[in-house]
């Protein structure tokens, strides 16, 4: 149960699915150890329950799920959920990943739009109060917490909601969550939607001790607006994600939501659990590891979010912050880089530094960090934080590798035909090596890679970012490649941005290929189709 943390009826809990919502985002699958990592960060930032996965989509992610409840899920912690459809396997197999940690929950989910009820599971309206009353009995059979969403509650008729929760309730749910599944209500229309659902489910009433949640999708950028509308409502518990990632337009971000909070404590009169100092790490650990950018004006954590450029503006600020600023950079962790780190700094400021960054390195990935870290310190003068993020991402971001790269080299300028030669790597020992000419340099080298690789897919999308100012900045490129109708995402960093555009094309290549198998069909050298050594 929440309740440990719920200080009392003006207190929001905050319910992150970042790492089950957010991972459905397309392209921003999250390696197992990058879950450990970012479930640590949200418990940092006080988050109460952690959605950790959906056990039953496969047997990768409900070993996530029990390494998070293990490790993350102690007494004091935040509770761990599982996400698990109304079927008895999935609730069963939600236990399975949840029932170490100290304070588990089982979210269980059944549409029940008339157009879900048609269309996806056929189901008649009293099939369906009948299976929720079967998968919330069982649910509540093994575990205290259970949560119930009756999905695409923002196209569900409100009787018919009321009907539903009022059974999940009688069967032993302990917090009803509303979704808008597809981010079509308006904040009017949900805010009389949930008083309604206050109001009138029996059983569920105030001081009943039901938690009443709210679950936005922002197909028309209104998640936020319709999250703050449900809390105006009266419910208490809302379900968000960092940088607003998740299905197609994302889920509401839960910067935005704490910050409305705390920002406007006389309109809401409100608290939280959130340190909000904590944001800003989180929502760097997140982009980085997921490889989705944030938008440069995104509230609260976008890099404009705090930036001025009219002269007025300017003006202002230098005389007071407040003249254009409702809230300050350092209310959400912002600080101007104060890192001095450089090729004299040793292991210890690096490994504290990275501690205060929320990276906790230690043993031999410190070691690996350390080497990293003092290549680019001679390659450049200082090494800033945000370089630091790009080098754990490089680091421990990696997907299982079939292919990694271990030379390169390009020829480009005005005076001929771009061209790249390669040289590649298996795991088990095989070199490639293959030339290409391109368009450009990076062009020339991903035509080369293809050469080795020699999989069907389609470059979608790449971008280059540097991470830091000045000429010696290291690069960051993500890149988006799709394959059999999937999409991939890769990142790599490199003070060289070409050999970090080869880096991030591999990562996704190799995740590419990790789910479809092709990466080992390859006889060594048969990819040279300019010159050819093997070594
Ligand atoms: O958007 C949705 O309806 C969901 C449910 C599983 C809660 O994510
Ligand atoms: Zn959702």
């Amino acid at each position: 149960m929440v309740k440990h943390r719920i200080k009392d009826e003006n207190t929001v809990v905050f319910f992150d699915t970042t790492l089950r919502d957010g991972e459905q985002s397309p392209g921003a699958t999250l390696s197992s150890a990058e879950k450990l990592e970012i479930a640590r960060q949200l418990s940092r930032l006080g988050v109460d329950i952690i959605e950790a996965g959906f056990p039953a989509a496969s047997p990768d992610d409900l070993a996530a799920v029990q390494r998070i409840a293990k490790e993350i899920g102690k007494e004091g912690g935040p509770v761990i959920c599982g996400l698990a459809r109304a079927v008895e396997s999935d609730i069963l197999t939600c236990w399975e990943g949840i029932k170490d940690a100290a304070h588990p929950r089982i979210h269980t989910f059944l549409g029940t739009s008339d157009i879900h009820l048609q269309y996806q599971t056929g189901l008649t309206r009293e099939q369906a109060v009948a299976r929720v009353r079967e998968a919330v009995t069982l649910a509540r059979s093994l575990c205290d917490d259970v949560e119930f969403s009756p999905m695409d509650a923002g196209r569900t008729e409100t009787a018919f909601l009321i009907e539903v929760c009022a059974a999940a309730v009688e069967c032993g749910a302990t917090t009803l969550n509303i979704p808008d599944t597809v981010g079509y209500v308006t904040p009017d229309e949900w805010h009389e939607t949930i008083s309604s659902l206050i109001a009138e489910t029996p059983g569920a009433g105030p001081g009943s001790g039901v938690i009443w949640s709210i679950h936005c999708h922002n197909d028309l950028g209104l998640a936020t607006a319709n999250t703050l509308a449900g809390v105006r409502a009266g419910a208490r518990q809302v379900e968000v994600t960092i940088n607003g990632i998740g299905e197609r337009a994302g889920n509401t971000s839960l910067e935005e939501v704490a910050m409305a909070i705390h920002t406007r404590p006389q309109y809401y009169q409100l608290n939280t659990n959130i340190n909000t100092r904590e944001i800003m790490k989180s929502s760097r650990m997140v982009s980085n590891y997921t490889g989705m950018r944030v938008q440069p004006n995104k509230a609260v954590v976008g890099d404009n979010a705090f930036a001025h450029e009219a002269g007025i503006h300017q003006d202002g600020v230098l005389k007071h912050h407040s003249t254009y600023e409702i809230m300050t950079p350092e209310s959400v962790g912002l600080q101007k880089s104060r890192l001095v780190l450089g090729k004299h700094s040793g292991r210890h400021a690096l490994k504290v530094r990275l501690g205060e960054l929320g990276y906790q390195v230690e043993g031999d990935a410190l070691n690996q960090v350390f080497k990293r870290f003092k290549n680019l310190a001679d390659a450049k003068k200082n090494v800033t934080d945000a370089d630091l993020e790009a080098l754990i991402a490089d680091e421990f971001h990696k997907p299982e590798e079939f292919y990694s790269l271990t030379d390169i080299q390009v020829m480009c300028g005005t005076m001929g035909m771009p061209t790249a030669t390669v040289k590649l790597s298996k795991a088990s020992g095989e070199n490639y090596v293959n030339a290409a000419v391109g368009t450009g340099p990076v062009d020339a080298c991903y035509k080369a890679v293809d050469g080795v690789v020699k999989a069907e897919t389609v470059l979608m999308e790449y971008s280059v970012h540097s991470v830091t100012e000045g000429i010696d900045a290291l690069g960051e490129v993500t890149v988006r490649i799709e394959a059999q109708g999937k999409t991939f995402g890769g990142y790599g960093a490199d003070s060289d941005v070409v050999v970090a555009s080869v880096k991030a094309y591999l990562a996704a290549l190799n995740r590419m290929l990790a789910v479809t198998g092709h990466g080992d069909t390859q006889p060594e050298g048969q990819a040279a189709t300019i010159n050819f050594t093997s070594s």
